[in-house]
């Protein structure tokens, strides 16, 4: 099974590209939900976007404008900050509703915010907006207090068109993060150091015309490898950076699961019952807290106890109240759930609470005894292209139904 782009990857660079005086072609763009709201967002500022199909955005910001970008449209998903960065950089201006996504604990814009006041803009959140200023963005050294993807890629962002040279310290190493950068200087800027935690980008005061393949989804992935895993199939899933899943695949051999691997692709055959294993997430290469809720899943099936901790996000355990109701054993405490595995799980009507908590329910319903019914699919649909026919062309029985015809 293929692979789409990745989401996290996506919702930058179609941001990113408006920093271009050019068209941008990304290729590889997921058709998902937080790619529609972004494009939708793009139209509204006065850029020209086409969708032809097949996974290709052709953005072309020639009219593009600093308009006010409106609250329903920007909290819809948390990646509507980069739109600061972008706009302060290209106008001097940007007026932007405050951004919103999953809810998954306390989710501050601090770090973003810190950044841009560096490069000399005034930022001020009232009323449900963000409002920022500047005459002209200039580089400047930006130390990160947390290793937040989103302000490294936000600061890289408002650097490549700021007067002179910003160094962002701390920076986060996630694959995107250098997806970003490839496309920032495929487009005319200057970044180094992507991938590692000091990223030096040198402003530019143009961009040109770029063409840009978005890296595959290695979340997408480990939720099809997790599903794998928690069903006892097999299955191999293709186009993929392998080397960005190596805690991912380091888990499901210990799991139990025996993995094969090559530069990009991943087979993995389900053990019978998995053993209990101890996760911990961490910023890349650490285990993905995106991929956290899908692991608790095949954790409740396992042989003995598990724990899995929690250290990016406040409060991501939602699903653990409804995998109970399927009649998982597990306990939260603090930032830890802990999984006292049960030999089986049972289908029930459960509710996703949040996107990654919608796939961790999907691969919990494939494992478990009986139908699951699950509601709150619109979360899936954010950030899986279609996850359901994917799962259908492995062998799952799974199918969307409209709400009226549900039992
Ligand atoms: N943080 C702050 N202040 C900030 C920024 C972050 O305190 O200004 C904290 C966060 O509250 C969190 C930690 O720092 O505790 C790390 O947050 P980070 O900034 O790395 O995350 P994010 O930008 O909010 C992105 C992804 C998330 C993913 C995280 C971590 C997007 C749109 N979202 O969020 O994706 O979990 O990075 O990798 O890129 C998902 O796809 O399901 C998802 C939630």
């Amino acid at each position: 099974m293929r692979v789409s782009g990745r989401k996290n990857a996506a919702v930058a660079l179609i941001p990113a590209a408006l920093l271009s005086d050019e068209e941008v072609v990304l290729e590889n763009v997921p058709e998902i939900g937080d790619v529609a709201t972004y494009l939708e967002i793009l139209d509204g500022l006065g850029a020209e976007v086409a969708s032809p199909g097949g996974g290709v955005v052709r953005i072309s910001p020639r009219r593009l404008g600093s308009r006010p970008v409106p609250e329903h449209l920007a909290k819809q998903m948390r990646a509507s900050y980069y739109l600061l960065g972008v706009l302060l950089g290209r106008f001097g201006e940007a007026d932007v509703g405050l951004p919103g996504g999953c809810d998954i604990g306390s989710r501050p814009i601090d770090q973003h915010v810190k950044a841009l006041a560096a490069m000399g803009a005034t930022v001020e959140i009232k009323n449900g907006r963000v409002r920022a200023r500047a005459e002209r963005l200039r580089g400047a050294r930006v130390y990160l207090d947390i290793v937040s993807v989103g302000a490294t890629i936000h600061a890289i962002l408002a650097a490549s068109r700021a007067e002179g040279l910003t160094v962002i310290e701390n920076a986060a190493k996630e694959p995107h993060v250098v997806d970003v950068a490839n496309l920032v200087n495929a487009m005319g800027g200057h970044v180094v150091g992507a991938g590692t935690d000091v990223v030096k980008v040198q402003g530019t005061a143009r961009m040109g015309r770029a063409e840009h393949v978005v890296i595959p989804d290695e979340i997408e992935a480990a939720t099809l490898m997790m599903a794998a895993a928690a069903t006892g199939g097999d299955v191999r899933v293709e186009g993929v950076v392998t080397k960005h899943l190596e805690s991912v695949i380091a888990k499901l051999g210990e799991a139990g699961a025996s993995v094969e691997a090559d530069a990009d692709w991943v087979r993995v055959v389900g053990p019978e019952r998995p053993r209990a294993v101890q996760v911990k997430t961490l910023p890349y290469p650490g285990f993905p807290t995106d991929a956290q809720q899908p692991m608790t899943s095949l954790l409740a099936r396992a042989d003995g106890t598990s724990t899995v901790t929690e250290t990016i996000h406040e409060a991501r355990f939602r699903h653990v109240d409804e995998l109970r109701r399927m009649g998982a054993r597990i306990r939260v405490e603090g930032r830890t759930a802990l999984i006292e595995g049960v030999a089986e799980l049972t289908g029930a009507p459960v509710q996703a609470s949040d996107l990654r908590a919608a796939a961790a329910l999907v691969v919990a319903g494939l494992s478990a005894q009986g139908t699951t019914e699950l509601a709150g699919v619109e979360y899936l649909d954010r950030g899986y292209e279609r996850l359901e026919d994917k799962l259908a062309r492995l062998g799952a029985r799974i199918a969307r139904v409209p709400a009226t015809a549900r039992t």
